[in-house]
C-alpha cells in the first residue's frame, strides 16, 4: 500500500483525506501542534507523526502549508528527502523551480496541483503538472488523490497562475455574484435565506446547462433574452456598469498576486 503523507492539516488537507480510500492508502499525517494532530488523526483514520518520521516513511509528501509557511517547512524536511519520495504542492505561488530549489535536491521529483475549496463537498475542480523526475506511478496515485475529491486537468505550468484565479478563487467571486442575487430578492421582499437558496439552485443548474448542452454561454444568454423582454433590461444594465470588465479585472488582478507571492 503506498505511504501518503500530509504536511499542514487545515481545510484542504482535512477535505482530501477524508475523500481518500483507506484501503488504497496509509495516510500519515504532521502538523504544528502534536497534541492536535494526534485528535485530528483519530478523525480522520491518520497516523500523527512528526515531520521527520513522515518525509522518512511516505511516497509521497503532501505540502498543505500556507504558501508564505512552505519555504521554511520545506528548507527543514530537506535534509531527510531522498530522490525515491515525491513532494506534491498545493501551495499557490510557487512554481516547479521555486520548489527545486527549496527541496535544495537536484532530480527531486516534484508535483504542483491547484485544488478548490470545492474539495470539501468532493467537488474540486484541480489542476496538476509535473517535473521531469516523477515516476508514472507517482503521477497516476496523485491524480488518483485528487479524483477522490473531484475532477483532475492536466495544464502547462505557465497557465497555474491562470487556473489559480479561475478556479482556485474564484468560488469566493461567485459567493459574492451569488450573495448579491440574493440581497437583490431581499430588497424586493425575499427573505434572505430563501432568497440564497433559489439563487444557488439557479446558478448551479445554470452552470450544469453549460457543461451539459456544451452551448457557449453567450448563445445561452441570447436564448434567455425575448425580444423586448425583462432580461434583456437586466442584460443591459450589466453591460452599461461594465458586469464583463469588471469580472476581467479581478481575475487579472488575481493572477497577478498569485504570481508576486513569494
Ligand atoms: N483553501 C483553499 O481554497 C485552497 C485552494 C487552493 C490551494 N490552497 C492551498 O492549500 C494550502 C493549505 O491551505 P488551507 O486552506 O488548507 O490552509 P489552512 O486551513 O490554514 O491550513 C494550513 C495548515 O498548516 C498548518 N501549519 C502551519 N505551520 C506549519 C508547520 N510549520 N508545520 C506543519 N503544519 C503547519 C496550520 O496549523 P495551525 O492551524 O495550527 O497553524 C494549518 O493547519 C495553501 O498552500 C493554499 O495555497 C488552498
Amino acid at each position: 500500500m503506498q505511504k501518503i503523507g500530509f504536511i499542514g492539516i487545515g481545510k484542504m488537507a482535512t477535505a482530501i483525506i477524508a475523500g481518500l480510500d483507506p484501503t488504497r492508502f496509509e495516510i500519515l499525517i504532521s502538523g504544528r501542534d502534536f497534541s492536535k494532530t494526534q485528535k485530528q488523526a483519530q478523525e480522520l483514520s491518520a497516523q500523527a507523526v512528526t515531520q521527520h518520521e513522515l518525509v522518512t516513511k511516505s511516497d509521497l509528501i503532501v505540502l498543505a502549508v500556507k504558501p508564505q509557511v512552505l519555504p521554511k517547512v520545506l528548507t527543514e524536511l530537506s535534509v531527510d528527502l531522498t530522490s525515491d519520495k515525491t513532494l506534491v504542492s498545493i501551495a499557490a505561488g510557487l512554481t516547479l523551480a521555486d520548489l527545486t530549489e527549496l527541496a535544495q535536491t537536484a532530480h527531486q521529483p516534484i508535483i504542483r496541483v491547484m485544488p478548490n475549496i470545492n474539495a470539501q463537498i468532493g467537488q474540486s475542480t484541480s489542476a496538476i503538472v509535473k517535473n521531469d523526475f516523477v515516476t508514472d506511478q507517482a503521477y497516476q496515485a496523485t491524480q488518483e488523490i485528487f479524483q477522490a475529491v473531484g475532477s483532475v486537468h492536466e495544464i502547462a505550468e505557465k497557465d497555474f497562475s491562470t487556473f489559480a484565479a479561475i478556479a482556485g478563487s474564484s468560488p469566493a467571486f461567485i459567493y459574492m455574484f451569488i450573495d448579491a442575487l440574493a440581497r437583490a430578492g431581499v430588497l424586493h421582499g425575499l427573505p434572505k435565506d430563501k432568497a440564497t437558496k433559489i439563487v444557488a439552485e439557479t446558478v448551479q443548474a445554470s452552470a450544469e446547462m453549460i457543461l451539459q448542452s456544451g452551448e457557449n454561454p453567450w448563445s445561452l444568454v441570447d436564448k434567455v433574452s425575448s425580444p423586448g423582454g425583462t432580461t434583456v433590461a437586466g442584460v443591459v444594465s450589466l453591460e452599461q456598469n461594465h458586469f464583463i470588465g469588471t469580472v476581467i479585472d479581478a481575475i487579472t488582478a488575481t493572477v497577478e498576486k498569485e504570481k508576486n507571492l513569494k
